[in-house]
């Protein structure tokens, strides 16, 4: 008979370890809003699929979740195009920053996945092509999977990055001059920085990402999210491309799927078992929580619950 495992008891030790060592990372400042973010900030929080919750630190504070939300916008895009979203954007990881320009020049515009920004650009494109009201209907879509209406868009950190997202309004209209973005690379952009925008704490990041560890798992309007064959496929470029150039490093440290957000945040999920999310705002030089990556490589080894 396999024991109950104390997650709360293991989650404590490591938080407890962590926080003696220094952090080595730096925070996020090229969105001048999310330097403001108190740097010591850290909060752990973890779902199992029998719901039962085991949280620590600050872990109920929301933060900005940017590329996390990368996820769901897939995930939002998925429900409605299936198998057509893969002729504008790949599935292979791509060695390089999250807002690289190099490849689009010789992959002729078609981002190597959805989890790079140009990728998830092209993305936000089709969901704009899809919806009336795409930045309400994608919002009210996360809200229905938390069943939490107090998740909300930061319009300072849409402004502020908007103010300062030359790298990623060039990717943008780059792709466009490929002819893989429809819409006006504005309203593209602004969905985007909308998207990563959104403020959640762990707690609820933890309980939104069931969908990919829970097969049974049903939003509040009890309507199931995805197929077993797409939340497999999602799990899979998340372990592939959830960290960008660490991709291979989170899966050699960790071995969960994994999405990480320059706000400092990072939910792993292992299907069939649990969700996790990290939140710690400094981070790595590949733009990964610093603390984040530690927790989580301590706790899948101390629970060993890889999925490998
Ligand atoms: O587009 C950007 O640069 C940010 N809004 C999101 C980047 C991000 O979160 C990368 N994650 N580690």
């Amino acid at each position: 008979m396999k024991l109950k495992t104390d997650y709360q008891k293991i989650i404590n030790a490591i938080y407890k370890q962590i926080k003696e060592e220094e952090d080595l990372g730096e925070i996020a400042k090229y969105i001048p809003e999310l330097a403001k973010v108190d740097p010591n900030k850290f909060g752990v929080f973890l779902t199992t699929i029998e719901n039962e919750e085991y949280g620590i630190g600050d872990c109920l504070e929301k933060f900005s979740i940017q590329s996390i939300a990368k996820v769901l916008s897939l995930t939002m895009a998925y429900q409605t195009l299936s198998g057509n979203i893969w002729e504008r954007v790949g599935v292979e990881p791509s060695g390089n920053p999250f807002n690289s320009l190099v490849q689009l020049e010789t992959d002729e515009g078609i981002p190597r996945n959805p989890f790079i920004n140009g990728g998830a650009l092209v993305i936000c494109d089709m969901l704009l092509t899809q919806l009336k009201n795409p930045k309400q209907e994608f919002l009210q879509f996360i809200r229905d999977i938390s069943g939490n209406p107090s998740i909300h868009y930061s319009e300072a950190i849409a402004k502020s990055e908007m103010s300062a997202g030359f790298r990623n309004i060039a990717v943008c209209n780059f792709i466009k001059s490929f002819g893989n973005i429809i819409n006006d690379p504005n309203k593209v952009l602004d969905f985007y920085f909308h998207m990563c925008s959104i403020k959640m704490n762990c707690q609820e990041l933890s309980q939104t990402f069931m969908f990919l560890a829970n097969s049974k798992f049903r939003n509040v309007k009890n309507e199931p999210i995805l197929n077993l064959s797409h939340a497999k496929r999602i799990n899979a470029i998340m372990q592939t491309c959830g960290f960008y150039d660490e991709s291979g490093e989170f899966s050699f440290k960790v071995g969960l799927p994994g999405k990480s957000g320059v706000g400092g945040g990072i939910v792993a999920v292992h299907p069939g078992e649990y969700t996790i999310a990290v939140w710690s705002p400094k981070l790595n030089k590949k733009g990964n929580s610093y603390r984040g990556m530690q927790f989580l490589e301590l706790f899948t080894t101390k629970t060993e619950s890889s999925i490998f």
